[in-house]
């Protein structure tokens, strides 16, 4: 039995946000599935942003959220991107019901806020958890300048926009594929 390939991420700011979901979407193809997690303003839609850049998809991806499920097609001849409010839903059967424009066999499917749905999902599927990180710098500062600049309060604002990404490739699609670590 191996174990799954897991890469963990610190993104500074949305735009390294955004370029690790590009890095990303340079591995994705039709059918794939992406589940992202983390709370409320996360990193969820600016992830997504991203591959949505990297697919090369028409229109500018937004938070899903009152219209469930949005269609982005391909402005060359890969797939669509299908971005996915799951928050309402009960599993992605539900998506393929709501009778969209491209079929999730056609699509690369990214769902915000997956936690509820994991287990109604198909065997293949990459996790992405966006956390921001707790506990002050102690747990990120490693190789940093040390305890004096930490005093000083420098970094208070700087470190607000940092998240800590973890990629986790879950099904055979996945087994020994590569997952990017920076954009
Ligand atoms: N490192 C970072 N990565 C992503 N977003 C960041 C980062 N730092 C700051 N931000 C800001 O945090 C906000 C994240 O919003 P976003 O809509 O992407 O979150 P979300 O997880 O989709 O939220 P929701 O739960 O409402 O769907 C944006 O305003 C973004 O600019
Ligand atoms: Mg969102």
């Amino acid at each position: 039995m191996t174990e799954p390939d897991v890469t963990r991420t610190e993104l500074a700011d949305a735009d390294a946000t955004r370029r690790l979901g590009r890095a990303l979407a340079g591995l994705l193809r039709a059918g794939d599935l992406v589940v992202l997690t983390g709370d409320l303003g996360a990193g969820k839609t600016t992830f997504t942003q991203g591959i949505g850049a990297g697919l090369g998809v028409r229109g500018q991806v937004a938070s899903p959220t009152f219209i469930i499920a949005r269609v982005h097609p391909s402005l060359t001849d890969g797939p669509a991107l299908v971005h996915v409010d799951a928050y309402r839903l009960g599993s992605l059967d539900e998506v393929d019901a709501l009778d969209l424009d491209a079929s999730l066999d056609e699509s690369v499917t990214v769902v915000e806020w997956g936690e509820g749905l994991v287990e109604s999902l198909a065997e293949d599927r990459l996790e992405v958890s966006l956390r921001r990180p707790r506990g002050g710098a102690g747990t990120l500062g490693v190789g940093g300048s040390g305890p004096a600049r930490a005093a000083s309060g420098e970094d208070e604002d700087a470190s607000a926009g940092t998240r800590v990404v973890e990629l986790r490739g879950v099904g055979p699609r996945w087994a020994g594929v590569e997952l990017p670590v920076v954009g």
